[in-house]
C-alpha cells in the first residue's frame, strides 16, 4: 500500500520506517528541514535501537521517502496517519493545533477519498472535530472520506518490537471502507486487531497510559511503605503479581515515570474527565504522587549523606528510561536540579542522553560530564543512579568501589541485588527495600 506519514517524532518515525521494512510505500513528511536531511542521509534525530538499521533497508530500496512539504505527502497516498505532535498546554489540555493544521490542509487539496487516522495521543471525540474541519474546508461535499482512530502502544527503547509485535491493534472506525483498507494494512499481525468506534479508540490509548501510570503510583506509594516496615517491594511486587488479574509489569518501584506520554497524558486525562464535568480525583493522585517522587529521592540522599554542600556526587542515568536519549519529563531533571541548589558538585553519565542534557545544564557551576561510568566516580563521596541501564547492571563494582572516596550507592532504580553490594564494602540504598 501507499502510506502517509505526517510528524517525524518517535510514533511517525518508528510507524513510517516499520510499514516500509514490511514493504509498504510511506512518505513522511516532518517540517523540520534539518531533521529531513538527516533522515533522507539514513541517520535518525533520536536514539533508538534497530531503527537506523531498518531505515537503511527502506531507503536503499527505495519504500520511504521524507519530505518537508505537506501538500507533497498529502498527495502521496489515500491513507494519512497524523502522528503530529500534540504538547501541553499550561492547563494540561492537549494542544491540537498540528492536528487541525494536517485535517484542514488535506481537505483543501482532496479530490477523491482520503482515509486520515489519528495515530497521536488525542482526547477522545477528537475525531469529530478533525471531521467538522474536513467538511469546512472540502471542496466538493460529495468527495468521500473516513477519519479513524488507530492509537500506538509502542514504547521508546522498544519501538520496533513493540510496533511489529504488538499485543493488540485498536481500531476506531466508523465505515466498512476504512475497515477494510485496516484489515488489509494489518493482515499479517499475529495479535488481536479490536474495531471499534473512533470514540472508544481514542478513550482506549488514554486510558491504557493512565492505568499504567496508576500501577507505577501504586508500587512506589508501596515502596515507601516498605522502606518504614522492614518489608521488601521487590518481593512484594512479585507476589501480586503472579495473580493474572494484577500482573508484574510496570510495578518496578523507582524514582517516578517520566519521558513524553505519561505525565503528559495523565494531565490530559484529568482535564478531559473534567471538561465532562467528572473529577478523575484517582488521577490527580497517581500525578500527585509521582511529581513527590524526586523529592523523596533527593531527601533521602540528604538522610544519607547529612549534608550534600561541596560533596563530589556521581550520577549515573540521566534518560527518563534506559535505550533511549530522551530526557523529557525525566526524573533526573527535578534531582539535579535540587542538588545543585544544595551545593552539591555533580559528575554526570548516561550512556546516550548527555548531549541532551548539556542543553539543559551546561558543563561548569557544580556540573562535570564524564566519558564513562568509572571517570564519573572518581572520589565522589556518592554514587546516585537514576536510570537502569544494562551497563550499570553490568558493571565492575569493585572497581567503582576503588574509585570512590567513599563507597556509597543511593540508587533510584533497584539496579543491584542488596546483599552482593552490601557484601562488597558499599552501603546501599535501594527503593522499598
Ligand atoms: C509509554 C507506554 O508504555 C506506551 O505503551 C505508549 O505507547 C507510550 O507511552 C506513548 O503513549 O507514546 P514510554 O513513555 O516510551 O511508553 O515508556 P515506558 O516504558 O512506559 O516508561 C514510562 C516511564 O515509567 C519511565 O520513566 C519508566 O522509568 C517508568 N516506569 C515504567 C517505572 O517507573 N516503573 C515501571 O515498572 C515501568
Amino acid at each position: 500500500m501507499k502510506l502517509t506519514v505526517v510528524g517525524g517524532g518517535y510514533v511517525g518515525l518508528t510507524t513510517g520506517v516499520c510499514f516500509a521494512h514490511l514493504g509498504h510505500e510511506v512518505m513522511v513528511v516532518e517540517k523540520i528541514p534539518q531533521k529531513v536531511e538527516l533522515l533522507r542521509a539514513g541517520r535518525s534525530p533520536i536514539y533508538e535501537p534497530g531503527l537506523e538499521e531498518l531505515m537503511h533497508e527502506s531507503l536503499s530500496s527505495n519504500r520511504l521517502k521524507f519530505t518537508t512539504n505537506l501538500k507533497e505527502g498529502l498527495e502521496f497516498s489515500d491513507v494519512i496517519f497524523i502522528c503530529v505532535g500534540t504538547p501541553q498546554r499550561p492547563d494540561g489540555s492537549a494542544d491540537l493545533s498540528q492536528v487541525e493544521e494536517v485535517a484542514r490542509e488535506t481537505a483543501k487539496l482532496m479530490t477523491s477519498y482520503k482515509l486520515l487516522i489519528e495515530k497521536s495521543t488525542v482526547p477522545v471525540n477528537t475525531h469529530q472535530l478533525i471531521k467538522k474541519t474536513v467538511q469546512r474546508y472540502i471542496k466538493s461535499p460529495d468527495i468521500p472520506y473516513d477519519v479513524a482512530s488507530n492509537p500506538e502502544f509502542l514504547r521508546e527503547g522498544s519501538a520496533i518490537e513493540d510496533f511489529l509485535k504488538p499485543d493488540r491493534i485498536v481500531v476506531g472506525v466508523e465505515s466498512e471502507r476504512a475497515k477494510k483498507i485496516f484489515e488489509e494494512l494489518y493482515k499479517d499481525f499475529n495479535c488481536p486487531i479490536i474495531f471499534t468506534d473512533p470514540a472508544t479508540a481514542e478513550l482506549i490509548k488514554h486510558a491504557s497510559n493512565s492505568f499504567l501510570a496508576m500501577k507505577i503510583s501504586f508500587i512506589n506509594m508501596v515502596a515507601d511503605l516498605c522502606e518504614k516496615t522492614g518489608a521488601d517491594i521487590k518481593l512484594v511486587a512479585d507476589g501480586m503479581g503472579y495473580d493474572k488479574r494484577i500482573g508484574r509489569d510496570f510495578l518496578n518501584a523507582g524514582i517516578g515515570y517520566g519521558g513524553s506520554c505519561f505525565p503528559k497524558d495523565v494531565k490530559a486525562f484529568i482535564r478531559i474527565a473534567q471538561d465532562y464535568g467528572l473529577d478523575f480525583g484517582l488521577l490527580r493522585e497517581v500525578d500527585r504522587i509521582n511529581q513527590e517522587r524526586p523529592i523523596r529521592f533527593v531527601e533521602k540522599v540528604k538522610r544519607v549523606l547529612w549534608s550534600v554542600k561541596d560533596k563530589k556526587l556521581a550520577v549515573w542515568g540521566l534518560a527518563f528510561k534506559p535505550n533511549t536519549d530522551d530526557i523529557r519529563e525525566a526524573p533526573s531533571i527535578k534531582i539535579v536540579d535540587m542538588l545543585l541548589r544544595e551545593g552539591a558538585k555533580l559528575s554526570l553519565y548516561d550512556p546516550k542522553a548527555m548531549e541532551n542534557f548539556k542543553l539543559l545544564f551546561p558543563e561548569g557551576k557544580g556540573i562535570s560530564y564524564a566519558k564513562d561510568p568509572y571517570s564519573a566516580v572518581e572520589s565522589a563521596e556518592g554514587l546516585l543512579i537514576l536510570t537502569e541501564w544494562q551497563e550499570f547492571k553490568r558493571a565492575d563494582l569493585g572497581r567503582v568501589k576503588g574509585l570512590m572516596a567513599l563507597p556509597l550507592i543511593v540508587d533510584g532504580r533497584n539496579v543491584y541485588e542488596p546483599e552482593e553490594v552490601r557484601a562488597l564494602g558499599f552501603e546501599y540504598y535501594p527503593v522499598g527495600r
